[in-house]
């Protein structure tokens, strides 16, 4: 892909910000963008807020920011809405989340207020710890469908929103496997108009997003929109799409700490994960259904950053484990220990312990943010279908068929910002001075 400018449509008029589900992770991201516009914090950890972007030689000296760079919506051109089984408006459940301190909730409290869920499509099958109130009852998933797509519209015009992005922030639902009912936009909507088993209510959120032309990104790992009939609607539609389960927490260290073993052939004989945590999410995790959705998306990334049958002597049967462990009285605050057993020069062997006490919805917020940020800016340049580029944001990313998906974050990280590079007519930097060669 050489360097080309591409037109970009401005970002004027409001974003709205639709999330279905509202709990630690939806929640700290909206207070935080609320925070953030009174100036009452800054957004640490988002890239499109935070970060620069070099253009040209070192030389030049050119580092923009990012949110200068590509036009990206102001945070105070944002408006949030979202679905939830319960009930309670953001601030209440970021209250009962336990996240945030209640000083700082305290000082957004009417902003949070109005940020009420709609309500939901919801199905216990899919996520069999739960049960909630504020559900949609309908004949059938088209139904429902049909229903999330008359809130989408009334959300634009009341809010008078110029354009949407959906990050789906819901529980993880059980694992499901793509089966015939996912192969053809056909099927696909046979299958809901028939309520076919295979499709959970990601999948209905998701085919109600793309059928909007509304961007959509998938934060948790069950399959969402990644399966064959939606990749086709979106590139019919025009709409992007990415996916799946926000890097965060334990996978975000791994995908640090791979490259760099690899990079200098440092051998891999184990990785033994654990993880202690004790918010809804880790109650949602406890069933072994949900638990195994969430334990694929963890257990890949190894194999893609070590390949295995390129470096047999080094990474051919190395030991993952990964668990998770609900364990109530931590909360969000979650801890993961990772006991990583390398070996070195002439195979002698070492050890690393990993101890991360970390806060998973803090981790996930601005990913929230930047995801619907690069999904309005993918929509307004055109893009449609899988976004790789912003693997950089997932534990398992969403990729074509053809080839595996990308999980080192630096290699991440590169895609990502000479994409941005790209859109706007820079050279894209690879890194290569030749400048001793001459
Ligand atoms: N926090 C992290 O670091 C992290 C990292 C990766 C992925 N995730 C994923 O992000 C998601 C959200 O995490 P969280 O900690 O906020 O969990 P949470 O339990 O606090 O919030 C999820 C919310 O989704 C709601 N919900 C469930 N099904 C729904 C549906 N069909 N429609 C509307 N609402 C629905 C629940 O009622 C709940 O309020 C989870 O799937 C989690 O696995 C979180």
């Amino acid at each position: 892909m050489s360097s080309s400018s591409v037109e970009i449509k401005p970002a004027q008029g409001k974003l709205g910000i639709l999330l279905p589900g509202m709990g630690a992770v939806a929640t700290t991201m909206v207070a935080g963008v609320f925070a953030v516009r009174k100036g009452l914090s800054k957004p640490i950890g988002s890239l499109t807020q935070m970060g620069t972007i070099r253009l040209g030689k070192r030389t030049d000296k050119n580092v923009p920011a990012i949110k200068d760079f590509v036009p990206l919506v102001d945070l105070n051109n944002i408006v949030f809405g979202g679905w939830d089984i319960f009930e309670d408006n953001a601030y209440q459940a970021a209250m009962k989340a336990g996240v945030l301190d209640k000083d700082l909730l305290q000082q957004i409290k009417p902003e949070m207020e109005a940020v009420r869920p709609m309500k939901a499509v919801f199905d216990q099958k899919y996520v069999r710890r739960l049960s909630g109130p504020n559900v949609k009852t309908g004949k059938n998933k088209m139904d429902m469908a049909d229903q999330l797509r008359q809130d989408i519209r009334d959300f634009k015009k009341t809010n008078g929103c110029s354009r949407l992005v959906m990050v789906w922030c819901g529980s993880t639902e059980v694992f499901i496997k793509p089966t015939d009912v996912h192969q053809t936009i056909e099927s696909l909507e046979k299958g809901l108009r028939e309520n076919d088993p295979n499709i959970p209510s990601s999948m209905i959120y998701a085919y109600a997003a793309i059928m909007e032309g509304i961007p959509y990104a998938n934060g948790a790992p069950n399959l969402s929109a990644d399966i064959p009939a939606l990749v086709e609607l979106a590139g019919k539609q025009n709409v992007p799409i990415c996916g799946k389960d926000f890097k965060t927490g334990q996978t975000l260290i791994k995908t640090i700490l791979a490259p760099g073993f690899k990079a200098r052939m440092i051998g891999l004989n184990g990785w033994y994960s654990t993880n202690i945590l004790g918010n809804r999410d880790g109650e949602v995790l406890d069933d072994p259904e949900s638990f195994k959705t969430k334990e694929e998306s963890k257990l890949s990334v190894l194999e893609h950053i070590l390949q295995p049958t390129v470096y047999p002597d080094l990474y051919g049967k190395f030991s993952h484990v990964v668990r998770i462990n609900y364990y109530p009285p931590r909360g969000d605050n979650k801890e993961g220990w990772d006991n990583i057993d390398i070996f070195g020069w002439l195979g002698y062997p070492m050890q690393i312990k990993v101890d991360f006490l970390c806060r998973d919805s803090i981790l996930a917020a601005p990913i929230v943010l930047d995801l619907a940020l690069l999904l309005d800016l993918a929509g307004r340049t055109g893009f449609r279908g899988i976004q790789e580029w912003l693997s950089f944001y997932f534990k398992s990313p969403q990729h074509a068929a053809s080839v595996y998906p990308e999980h080192d974050l630096f290699i991440q990280l590169m895609k990502l910002k000479n994409t941005l590079r790209w859109m706007r007519g820079e050279e894209l930097i690879t890194h290569l001075g030749l400048e001793y060669y001459d």
